[in-house]
């Protein structure tokens, strides 16, 4: 069960990385427009935060297009680089080759249907990014897509593809998402900081920290063994 980050900027990620609980992140071209920075200077922010995984979005309407850039991509950034490919056909032509030719982890992201999902299983896929929000905002439940995802790769054995639960809105689709099989959820970091949360952890955190003022204190000798 890993946590990934969905952001590009770099506080969102410092500010949580010394929890220890993050396990990888993820930009998108939006993502890296957002955070101001040209996508290798935010890359190499990340790597330098201590993150491994990262998932780095090609763009380009052909395979080739694609692959020259997550050849580059690789080169630069080893093996902390997941190539992310839209789920076409060109971007799963291009997943079959970053995945068996070149030994690269691809990410096969904007997956909206199981179809999709098994195509980029077959194509070598070591990610799959079902999009749980944006399926919701369409009045498709999100949460239905994870699981039948993850019933399909049970019944065909698919391990060495995981799910991760993308385009995640709130806490719901956190739990929902690792309820019903995902591997992995990026979420952004609000929602991240959200989970932390619950009104009767403050208040029972609250009344111990009261309760511990008003311990006396002991003398030496009321510690002694009677
Ligand atoms: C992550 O890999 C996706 O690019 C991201 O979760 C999309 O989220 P959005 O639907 O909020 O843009």
């Amino acid at each position: 069960m890993k946590i990934f980050l969905d952001t590009a900027i770099i506080t969102d990620i410092s500010d949580r990385v010394d929890t220890g609980l993050i396990d990888g992140v993820t930009t998108n071209p939006t993502l890296i427009f957002k955070s101001g920075r040209s996508p290798e200077q935010t890359y190499q922010k990340i790597i330098d935060l201590g993150i491994s995984d990262i998932s780095m979005e090609v763009v380009g309407q052909t395979k080739g297009t694609m692959i020259s850039q997550a050849l580059a991509l690789s080169d630069r950034f080893g093996d902390d680089a997941t190539i992310k490919v839209p789920c076409t056909v060109e971007g799963l032509k291009a997943c079959q080759e970053l995945s068996s030719n070149h030994g690269i982890r691809v990410n096969v992201t904007l997956i909206f249907s199981a179809a999709q999902a098994i195509l980029a299983a077959k194509a070598g896929a070591s990610y799959v990014s079902p999009f749980v929000g944006r399926l919701n905002d369409n009045s498709i439940c999100g949460i239905s897509l994870i699981r039948e995802i993850n019933e399909i790769f049970k019944v065909q054995e698919v391990r060495t593809t995981k799910i991760l639960s993308a385009s995640i809105r709130n806490v719901r689709d956190v739990i929902q998402s690792y309820h019903f099989g995902a591997d992995i959820v990026t979420m952004p970091p609000k929602v991240f900081d959200e989970m932390y949360g619950h009104v009767l952890t403050d208040v029972g955190v609250g009344i111990f920290e009261k309760h511990w003022q008003e311990v006396p204190d002991l003398a030496p000798c009321d510690l002694d063994p009677v």
